[in-house]
């Protein structure tokens, strides 16, 4: 890895008088402030310099430490301080007339389109960048964001795209499932639902609405209440600065639904969409575009993220830890791919989302005891079989990033179910998460403990829709199949709809 940059530092005068001082400066400088903090012979070295009328030329190589555009800086305020009181020339500025990153790679890039960057090259395994550099950006560790970039990619590529991590840690017993049928399907034939307008969005009838809010129910009465957890109501409509703290901004384009706000509210700007609509019977979508304003965010993804806006900035005081608190107010929304099923797979969609925060040992302490009263439900109130796994951590994933943390607790666990209408082999469904976020959020969003102890979160999402295809694929629509336990607690079977 190399980092190479031929800087101007521009002077406002002929530097010539001033070349022997440049000379002593620069040569002492190899030795002292372009070593220091790097490990023996690994600092930054000047290759050559000149000078010209208007600046003094210097080519510096380096490694990882003590970066190029570090060690120009670093050479400039000897100069200036010199060249300012002995000779009265002073130095304007830096500029890059050339820097290029150099790196071992084994594959070229994909994307060359990189702010900054002029031109990628691939050759004889090494990727060259060249940069389009200020002395802002040199200021403003851009090149460093550039190599990270790049090592990201690298090791991406190393992974593959999706290697995610998954590790068994509890099953239930296996059993015979009664039931083998696709249970949308199923449900669609009894009118228990429609498919809505929208892609992956179902309109839901009398029958599924009682079976989410029975599971809400559940999780109200079995965990909420007895675990002291307060409701709360967080955003669906996100903006990015809740995604920049949250690191989605990092990775989540491709799968979120974007938000756009009308350009004005002015009846008249919108005079002409609406006279198009009524004389065709079309709406105008391309005229519509030019009258929005750019993504101001998106639709609820991930569910707490903007739920931290609420602690931004602030310190929390020890009394008030851990805190505890749910959201149930809307829908999440995911563009999701070709693999659209059933109501388990869906654009729109309806989750429970259980957050929070105190100490490392507060927050580990109540992830266990959450996991001991889903244990409790899956085990003795819904009967399922199902499993749960060490997965790469939730937020990992939406950043598109891979590996695990190095933190014991810290990560995400699945509740997986098998679906039996998919046979013995298929894959299983992963019905809700717990995850531990560690320090993550708080630092992310820059919150506090008042005692100074490390602030760390945790959330669960439970989904709705996930814990309905689960229930329903291993027990079937009639209710007399359904655990006594369930039954009780779901009562009466709404009429169903008749159409003629
Ligand atoms: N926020 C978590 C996720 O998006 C839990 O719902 O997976
Ligand atoms: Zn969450």
């Amino acid at each position: 890895m190399e980092f190479y940059l031929k800087a101007l530092l521009k002077t406002n005068t002929d530097p010539a008088p001033a070349r022997d001082a440049v000379a002593a400066i620069l040569a002492d400088a190899e030795k002292t402030i372009l070593t220091k903090g790097a490990p023996e012979g690994e600092g930054a070295k000047i290759r050559s310099w000149e000078l010209d009328e208007k600046a003094i030329i210097v080519e510096i190589t380096s490694g990882r430490y003590v970066r190029a555009h570090d060690a120009v800086m670093r050479i400039k305020k000897p100069l200036a301080e010199k060249l300012g009181k002995d000779y009265r020339i002073g130095i304007r500025g830096i500029e890059a007339e050339k820097f290029t990153i150099r790196i071992e790679a084994d594959h070229d890039l994909k994307n060359k389109n990189i702010p900054y960057v002029r031109s990628v090259d691939y050759a004889d395994g090494m990727l060259t960048l060249d940069l389009e550099m200020g002395e802002a950006e040199m200021r403003n560790q851009v090149p460093d964001r550039i190599l990270n970039l790049l090592e990201d990619k690298l090791k991406q590529g190393d992974y593959g795209a999706k290697a995610e991590h998954w590790n068994l840690l509890w099953e239930s017993e296996d059993r015979e499932f009664k039931y083998g049928e696709d249970p949308t399907e199923e449900m669609l034939k009894r009118g228990w639902l429609r498919r809505a307008a929208g892609r992956g969005q179902w309109v839901h009838g009398p029958q599924t609405t009682k079976l989410f809010r029975t599971f809400e129910q559940i999780v109200v009465d079995e965990i909420i209440r007895p675990l002291g957890i307060n409701e709360m109501i967080f955003p669906k409509m996100v903006m990015w600065d809740v995604w920049k703290h949250s690191g989605h901004a990092k990775g989540v384009y491709p799968e979120i639904y974007y938000v756009c706000a009308p350009k004005t509210r002015d009846p008249d700007y919108w005079e002409d969409v609406i006279d198009y609509y009524k004389v065709t019977h079309e709406v105008p979508t391309a005229l519509i575009k030019d009258k929005i304003t750019e993504p101001i965010g998106g639709m609820c993804y991930a569910q707490c993220p903007p739920s931290w806006t609420y602690f931004e900035g602030r310190t929390i005081a020890t009394e008030s830890l851990p805190i505890k608190i749910f959201d149930r107010s809307g829908t999440s929304h995911r563009y999701e791919s070709g693999g659209i099923h059933g109501i388990e797979r869906v654009d729109e969609f309806h989750r429970m989302e259980i957050v929070w925060m105190g100490t490392p040992d507060q927050v580990v302490e109540f992830a266990d005891k959450l996991h001991e009263r889903y244990m409790h439900i899956f085990n003795e109130i819904l009967d399922l079989k199902w499993r749960k796994a060490w997965v790469t951590p939730w937020f990992m994933a939406q950043e598109g990033l891979v590996g695990l943390s190095a933190e014991q607790r810290v990560g995400t666990t699945d509740y997986e179910a098998p679906l039996p209408y998919r046979g013995p082999d298929g894959e299983w469904l992963e019905f809700q998460n717990l995850s531990i976020n560690g320090d993550k959020y708080p630092n992310g969003f820059n919150v506090k403990s008042q005692s100074g102890e490390p602030l760390w979160s945790g959330c669960s999402g439970v989904g709705l829709e996930r814990w309905t295809a689960t229930f329903l694929s291993q027990y079937g629509l009639d209710m007399e199949n359904w655990p006594e336990e369930f039954r009780k607690r779901f009562g009466e079977m709404p009429e169903t709809i008749r159409f003629l």
